[in-house]
């Protein structure tokens, strides 16, 4: 089941589009990264899912329901926790959550038990009687995470959980990602950092000026293919069976019919150069150039995304 469904959504401020014709769907269970630059239109997407901005346009739809009256059975299935969570200072993190809580009506005893056992999910059971005023801003962002799962989501939507915390900070928000991601819980996790949504996230919507410019499994998208570009003398049958005859080459594709010129996908990173170069000498051809095409979810990424390094030197 689709724990998101988002369509063709549309947000306008002004003039300017920060949302435009925008599609996300998030499986339940999975840990999804929203993958964005600055200004890509993440936040404002989250908002609108939490119901705190009104779309112009378009659905979305949570377990397959709109949340367009903001009923509390669709929000209490969401969890959210905003780009950089802030609290009243004088309340302690316990008196947080339980003031938290009764907006949700959970009865007391059930909240003071989910109290305490969020804080030590989130290490701060130290702090639970201290008031946030005197909190760090990791120790902020572990709090927040602690109050968007007061209502026990199904889903849970993070906004930049690890922006601005130092790499030790960051590691270990990480750590209290993937052990909530052991539940059985879906996550909805926006970054503009590429390496943060490798470490965390099983599948990836890249957007780009309010558009979806990519969605897939970070497997399949980061464990980069070999990609072979090999210009040849001739091309022959002989050569291609051959190629495709090893192992682990998925497909052997001619560039196109004017060159001798051909592409060898390889299902792995593996250094394929010595057997195809190989493989080709021994079937009869001769290798004029081979460049290596290979990608990374980095390349995917600057591919898609507008201000990649060619649009730097144009700068
Ligand atoms: N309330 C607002 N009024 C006017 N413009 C806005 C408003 N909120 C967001 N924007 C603009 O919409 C665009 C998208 O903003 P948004 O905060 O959604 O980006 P983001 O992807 O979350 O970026 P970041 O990675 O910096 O958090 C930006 O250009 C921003 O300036
Ligand atoms: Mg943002």
């Amino acid at each position: 089941m689709k724990a998101l469904e988002i369509k063709d959504l549309d947000k306008h401020f002004d003039s300017f589009k920060a949302v435009n014709g925008l599609n996300l769907v998030v499986e339940e269970s999975e840990i999804h990264g929203f993958l964005g630059p600055n200004g890509a239109g993440k936040t404002t997407t989250l908002r609108m899912i939490m119901g705190l901005l009104e779309p112009d346009d378009g659905d979305i739809l949570i377990y397959g329901k709109n949340n367009d009256s903001k009923d509390l059975d669709v929000l209490s299935r969401i969890g959210y926790m905003p780009e950089r969570p802030s609290f009243p200072v004088h309340l302690t993190s316990r008196e947080l959550l339980e003031i938290y809580g009764q907006t949700y009506g959970i009865p007391e005893e059930v909240r003071e038990a989910r109290a305490s056992r969020l804080l030590n999910k989130v290490g701060l059971d130290n702090y639970a009687d201290k008031r946030t005023g005197k909190f760090s801003k990791g120790m902020k962002q572990r709090l927040g995470i602690a109050q968007a799962l007061i209502s026990e989501p199904d889903l849970l939507v993070l906004d930049e959980p690890t922006a601005g915390l130092d790499p030790g900070g960051r590691a270990r928000m990480r750590q209290i990602i993937k052990e909530i991601g052991k539940d059985d819980i879906t996550m909805l996790i926006s970054s503009h950092l590429l390496e943060e949504v490798e470490k965390i996230c099983e599948t990836v919507t890249m957007i780009d000026e309010g558009k979806s410019v990519l969605s897939g499994s970070v497997e399949e998208l980061s464990h980069s293919k070999t990609v072979l570009q090999i210009e040849l003398m001739e091309i022959t049958s002989r050569i291609i069976n051959a190629l495709e005859d090893l192992p682990k080459v998925k497909e052997v594709i001619r560039v196109d019919d004017d060159k001798e010129e051909i592409k060898v996908i390889a299902s792995d990173d593996e250094d394929y150069r010595p057997v195809v170069s190989k493989t080709i000498v021994d079937h009869g051809g001769t290798i004029l150039k081979m460049t290596d095409r290979s990608r990374s979810l980095e390349d995917v990424y600057l591919e898609v995304i507008d201000g990649g390094p060619e649009d730097e030197q144009l700068r």
